[in-house]
């Protein structure tokens, strides 16, 4: 069977992703574990950049908003108030054939005949309700009393935590509480790369307000972060704003949208932003009995408030971008021989490495010492990669294809050997046009700050 062109693009994508550094199998040495994955050199750059600016846009740059950081292991009752001990479930079905364990979603209805989609097989189990979370023990003793959960999604620590923030930061609403942290979820079918993780990080935010502007919000929210995925370079034509319809909803929310994307496998789910109502602060209050309350200074009321929850997933956004990066162009080889270039189009906001620093031959000490001179002047501002192995040609397409958006190149001009008006001038190269400009190296830190922040 011939694979599709998008399958292929995967498969590019998956294959660049080891080979040069971004993601790798976790525990690979011993055949993996499924549904864990390990950032590699560059991945780990891309994955901090986009959770720094994250944390720019959504915090510092708001008046409004603080962080905070939770801790992954919390008290059990926080599951069951929650309703994620009794209710967080996918419904798991088992092929009796192949022996295949199958989220009831994926079976395949043939003319009203289920059928199993690994190997087609009938004899199917009837659904049965399989919780998502991972299970684990605190303390000494492995019984009842002492069990908990790897926190499935980041959001519970900043309702529990509510009273706390809100007493410590002196906010009036509509205010926020964000986290970026790992989230645990015993997916019956990882899939798609990391796609669908058993380990994984969230950005979440939820946004305090007044039940009357609950709808407001959400939709501001929802704008708002349809422009972040355009601010980090991905296409608006692959974005797309899911109505969650009333019966699909979880039964608290208002409102809900899916933020989706356009990937090689199918559009899929970036983030959800959600009107969750007062339902998570009003079940811990019950639970609890703890009064997890505002009391309005204008108004003199006393109210429990609503909440907008914008939900990211750090792994799946990184998918996104190494997705929408990647491109295959054709530039000229060392003879002038037309090639096929592999380039990630990060945008340099984004880019693992925001600059490759190169030196034209590595046995002319004077040019590998100016080389490694700038090296050390923009260091301090960004990160930076230098080179001096290979033909000049060959790391341009090394850095192409790991995304780096520009390249230094110190020749015999910036020794002024051949006119002195061009001593201390290198070459920019930019990764998308290929274009070379001579800029001063004076120049080099404002001209660069300004365009990879
Ligand atoms: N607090 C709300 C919440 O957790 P969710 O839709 O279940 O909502 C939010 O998750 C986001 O977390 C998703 O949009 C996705 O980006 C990410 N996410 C959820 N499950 C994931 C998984 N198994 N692997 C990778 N990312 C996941």
């Amino acid at each position: 069977m011939n694979k599709s062109l998008e399958t292929q693009r995967m498969e590019k994508i998956v294959s660049l992703c080891k080979r040069r550094g971004f993601i790798f199998q976790s525990s690979e040495i011993y055949g993996g574990l499924n549904g864990c994955w390990d950032y590699g050199p560059l991945g780990v750059e891309l994955k901090r950049n986009l959770k720094n600016y994250w944390w720019r846009v959504m915090v510092h740059e708001r008046e409004n908003i603080v962080g905070m950081d939770g801790s992954i292991l919390m008290n059990r009752a926080v599951w069951k108030a929650s309703g994620h001990e009794d209710t967080f479930t996918d419904p798991m079905v088992d092929c009796r054939s192949c022996k295949a364990r199958l989220r009831a979603d994926q079976v395949i209805d043939k003319k009203g005949i289920q059928q199993c989609p690994n190997c087609g097989g009938k004899d199917l189990t009837a659904p049965r309700a399989f919780n998502l979370m991972f299970k684990t023990f605190v303390g000494a003793t492995e019984d009842e009393s002492s069990v908990t959960y790897l926190r499935p999604e980041t959001a519970q620590s900043i309702f529990v935590q509510f009273k706390n923030v809100l007493e410590v930061s002196r906010k009036k609403l509509p205010f926020g509480i964000a986290q970026i942290g790992k989230a645990f979820r015993n997916e019956i079918n990882p899939r798609n790369f990391t796609f669908r993780s058993r380990e994984f990080e969230q950005m979440e935010l939820e946004y305090f307000c007044r039940e009357e502007e609950g709808i407001k919000w959400l939709d501001y929210w929802l704008e708002e972060r349809l422009k972040f995925y355009e601010n980090i370079g991905i296409s608006r034509a692959k974005l797309h704003a899911h109505e969650i319809p009333d019966e699909e909803r979880a039964f608290y929310s208002k409102g809900t949208y899916d933020i989706e994307y356009d990937f090689p496998f199918g559009r899929q789910e970036l983030e959800g932003v959600a009107y969750r109502t007062d339902y998570d602060l009003q079940q811990h209050i019950k639970a609890s009995g703890k009064p997890l309350d505002y009391f309005d200074e204008e108004t003199k009321q006393r109210f429990v408030p609503h909440v907008v929850e914008p939900s990211a997933g750090v792994d799946r956004t990184v998918l996104a971008l190494i997705c929408e990066a990647y491109d295959e162009d054709t530039a000229p080889d060392e003879k002038g021989k037309l090639e096929t270039r592999v380039v990630l189009r990060f945008h340099p906001r984004m880019a693992p490495i925001k600059c490759s620093v190169l030196p034209l031959l590595k046995n002319n000490e004077q040019l590998v010492a100016k080389a490694k001179e700038i090296g050390d002047l923009l260091r301090p501002h960004m990160n930076v990669f230098y080179d001096e192995t290979g033909a000049i040609g060959r790391r341009y397409r090394r850095q192409d294809e790991i995304g780096t958006p520009f390249a230094v190149t110190v020749d015999f001009e910036t020794l002024g050997e051949k006119d002195r008006a061009l001593q201390d001038t290198v070459t920019l190269r930019d990764r998308d046009s290929m274009k070379q400009e001579r800029v001063r190296i004076t120049e080099l830190v404002s001209i660069l700050t300004s365009r990879v922040c």
